[in-house]
């Protein structure tokens, strides 16, 4: 995020007004940014490999330190003032978005360190919630921000696990680590590879192997169409489905024989030829959730070597059919979302879409032909609402570009 970007003006203003600071006392600023995954739904939380990359937009942060131990937060997007001391944290509240200022001084805590200074703080989110990890971006907001002010140096790995422990430890929700590392470690220009078992990662450059592909290689503009429907994922079915995988993977290695991991099992941890063999025996649902992260593991190889032809045609069509299992295999898209999907697929210049985050709720991404992206728009615009005219007034339609990872501002 630039310097002097209508966000952080508004971060720093809201700062002053809301606290009384002086005109004297020293802000600090941070942007963390929302990121799209393109292929590798619902695959992080099973240790799979995933795709994807920060984005131009994201939440700004302005912040003061403070000399005692309060933390005080207000946000241009969610009502009410969260206060709290770092000394006493309190429990997690179901649906308060303090959970996040909370949640992130207690993983710091829990790692060993030791807090001495709270922050006042102000954050503006630039897009409307849903879908983009918003709350990863406002956990990982936190973790810097408390960080800095207590002058505590956490590597962007560490800050990755720490942010995950905000959403699985504190607030409930066993998610994986997709959000956090794209937030974290993505490199502008670039899509994210990332094994979230060994945390290897690959940065692939959109055409940097031309000779692989014959047809053009424009890199295709990245929209994200946002249903108008949020709420929480920790309300959804997001922690059921997990739990299914975890069954799925547990019944596969004990048919084929093979020891159960101490921790309980992770799709991950079943080779494919087991799967293969032993799929048929799973109960139903269960059979779909494995061919969901195995068809998923597929097409993120696909993908990325897509990406690094520079094939927007053969990206599209891996990104479409990954929507396509989220919905028959994963069965996880509320209904407004699969309408959006298949309104995107339908419209004109788009290679492919699918739901941009769990597909609960919020928005979905959609890689189209730069030239026709306001066409894609307006189309996109007239099915949706057509079958959702409740949504006429939150409904949008953005284009973003790929961005850098979170970063204080100096
Ligand atoms: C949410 C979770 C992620 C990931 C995606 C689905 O964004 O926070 O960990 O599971 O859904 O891919």
């Amino acid at each position: 995020m630039r310097e002097g970007s209508p966000a952080l003006v508004r971060a720093a203003e809201g700062l002053r007004r809301t606290f009384g600071l002086s005109p004297g006392v020293s802000i600090s600023r941070l942007f963390a940014p929302y990121r799209v995954c393109p292929i590798g739904a619902h695959v992080d939380h099973q240790d799979g490999v995933v795709t994807g990359m920060a984005i131009d937009q994201g939440v700004a942060f302005a912040f003061a330190p403070r000399t005692d131990t309060h933390v005080r937060a207000a946000s241009a997007n969610f009502s009410g003032l969260i206060e709290f001391n770092l000394a006493a944290i309190p429990a997690a509240v179901s649906g308060d978005w303090g959970n996040f200022p909370r949640g992130a001084a207690a993983a710091l805590q829990r790692s060993g360190r030791r807090l001495t200074r709270g922050v006042d703080l102000y954050l503006v989110g630039e897009l409307p919630v849903g879908g983009l990890s918003s709350s990863a971006a406002v956990g990982v907001g936190y973790l810097l921000a408390l960080e800095a002010a207590n002058d505590v140096q956490v590597s962007p790995e560490e800050n990755v696990r720490l942010a995950r422990a905000i959403e699985n430890e504190y607030v409930g929700l066993n998610s994986g680590v997709l959000d956090q590392s794209m937030i974290l470690l993505s490199r502008e220009g670039t899509l994210l590879e990332l094994d979230c078992r060994t945390g290897a990662r690959r940065y692939v450059s959109f055409g940097e192997r031309p000779e692989a592909t014959s047809g053009e290689h424009t890199m295709p503009a990245i929209a994200i169409a946002y249903s108008g429907l949020s709420n929480a994922l920790v309300g959804t079915g997001y922690n059921q489905r997990v739990a299914e995988c975890r069954d799925a993977a547990r019944l596969l290695l004990e048919r084929a024989g093979l020891p159960v991991p101490d921790g309980g099992a992770r799709l991950r941890d079943v080779p494919p030829h087991v799967y293969e063999t032993h799929a048929a025996a799973l109960p139903k649902p269960l059979r779909r959730r494995a061919a969901h992260y195995f068809g998923e593991q597929a097409r993120v190889a696909a993908g990325a070597r897509a990406w690094a032809a520079g094939d927007p045609t053969c990206i599209g069509q891996l990104v479409a059919e990954s929507g396509r299992s989220s919905i028959d295999n994963y069965e996880c898209g509320a209904l407004e979302l699969i309408a959006l999907y298949e309104a995107l697929l339908a419209a004109p210049g788009v290679y492919g879409a699918r739901f941009s985050g769990a597909g609960f709720r919020g928005s979905c991404i959609a890689l189209v032909d730069p030239d026709r992206a306001g066409d894609a728009g307006a189309h996109v615009r007239d099915a949706y609402l057509r079958a959702h005219p409740q949504y006429a007034v939150t409904f949008g339609f953005f284009r973003c570009a790929p961005g850098p990872a979170a970063h204080l501002l100096s």
